[in-house]
């Protein structure tokens, strides 16, 4: 996947108007208009949210063995995430050092050395400069070491930074993920299946829309089997009084169920960082409806081996979010899913489904099965951002509020977004 942005500088272009912009932003309110189409906008979005911040952007399953690459782009900048002989996990800009080719294509590839297409300069898996021919004997190779990418490898997710000095929250976020996620032993998870979607909107629409579950009774049919609605929020003046004894029956269900699986050490409660906080996340373990299992569509799990040993069918759905980032860790398998921002109205979302390394496809799982509830909600939701998207373009759009029962993810969200701007200085 090749992708051409326009070239500008973030902050020059941003001027005084986008900085208006985000001074007018309303609490509890979507932002203004521009802020979801403008090419300043998107240039601002690129070199603090996607260039400043630690991101979720891959999986140690991504290069399970020595000699794999994965590489991508984060808007205009090439990566490469590589594994190397000594079972290290490095990243590197995937721009040779000579005169700026590509070393290699996006996607996965398996090497000795990542050589260049271009004029055969060779690099080790460790970055290292090792042969550039026809250069001379007096080329001093070590001041053309891969440029490095700061990683993060937190329970088999891979976060990114591509700033010189990234937040170090990080390892106070690493310290409250870890023990949530430890249980899924996804670094040793395999990826069963992997599907690019491109949704028409923005990449904060992207976000916003899978942040809420507002939506999903009217446009997820297959996706709600396993969701229970009022764990996303309602409004309780809207309840029959038999549906505000269902709704406290629901409540304490839950609260005995989180109970045990704590007493198991499955970590459940609900935490998310502050919104001044550098680092962006939400998480929470909750409930699966119907059968309890898995987001199929009998709400049974899709793989027969579990995950982990560590881990069982039943143990709920641990939702972790992050800025660009979404997942949902269940105990037969998981789903991770990274926006990546192509333009301003388009947004690059890749979806992975992992199961345990040992499953084997056609006896311990089907893939049709594993994957059906989020290809389709993943379609559904592509809609519903192309719709936002043209409407946040038109003329008669004005910011809208947010829901305090079930958007109120969104408004932290967005305020953590333009908290951001503000401290980089784009207003
Ligand atoms: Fe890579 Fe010349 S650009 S070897
Ligand atoms: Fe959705």
């Amino acid at each position: 996947m090749q992708q051409v942005l326009p070239q500008a500088d973030a902050v020059e272009r941003a001027g005084d108007g986008l900085a208006d912009l985000y001074r007018a932003r309303k609490p509890w309110h979507t932002l203004p208009g521009p802020l979801y189409h403008d090419p300043g906008a998107f240039e601002a979005d690129l070199d603090v949210i996607f260039h400043k911040t630690w991101i979720q952007v891959a999986l140690v399953a991504d290069v399970p063995e020595a000699g794999d690459v994965y590489a991508f782009d984060i808007g205009r900048t090439p990566v490469l995430i590589v594994r190397t002989d000594d079972d290290e996990v490095l990243a590197f800009h995937n721009v040779c050092r000579h005169r700026a080719a590509r070393l290699v294509p996006n996607g996965r590839s398996i090497v000795g050395k990542l050589v260049c297409p271009y004029h055969q300069w060779a690099y080790e898996l460790t970055g290292a400069l090792i042969d550039a021919p026809h250069m001379g004997q007096d080329l001093d190779k070590s001041l053309y070491h891969l440029e490095p990418v700061a990683i993060r490898v937190i329970g088999g997710l891979i976060y990114m930074c591509l700033s010189d000095n990234p937040p170090d929250d990080i390892d106070a976020f690493a310290q409250i993920l870890t023990p949530r996620i430890a249980p899924y032993d996804l670094a040793r998870a395999k990826i069963a299946f992997e599907c690019d979607l491109i949704e028409e909107g923005n990449w904060k629409l992207t976000m916003e829309n899978n942040r809420e579950c507002y939506h999903c009774g009217a446009n997820h049919p297959e996706l709600a089997l396993s969701f229970f609605a009022v764990d996303f929020g309602v409004d309780p003046d809207m309840l029959a009084p038999h549906e505000r004894r269902e709704l406290e029956a629901h409540n304490a269900r839950c609260a005995t169920q989180k109970g045990e699986w704590e007493a198991c050490g499955l970590v459940s409660s609900a935490l998310e960082s502050d919104v001044t906080a550098a680092t962006n996340y939400r998480t929470e373990r909750l409930m699966i409806a119907g059968n309890g299992e898995s987001q199929t569509l009998d709400s049974r799990a899709a793989v027969r081996v579990p995950l982990s040993p560590t881990v069982a069918h039943g143990t709920g759905d641990t939702h972790l979010w992050g800025p660009t980032s979404w997942n949902h860790l269940m105990g037969d398998h998981a789903v991770v899913f990274n926006a990546f921002p192509i333009a301003p109205n388009r947004t690059l979302v890749r979806t992975k489904w992992l199961v345990n390394e040992a499953a084997v496809e056609g006896v311990d799982y089907d893939r049709d099965n594993l994957i059906a509830v989020w290809m389709e909600t993943n379609r559904q939701d592509a809609a519903l951002v192309a719709m936002a998207q043209a409407g946040v373009q038109s003329a008669g759009y004005r910011p809208g509020p947010y829901s305090r029962f079930t958007e109120k993810t969104l408004d932290d969200f967005i305020s953590w977004y333009v908290e951001r701007m503000r401290v980089h200085g784009v207003w």
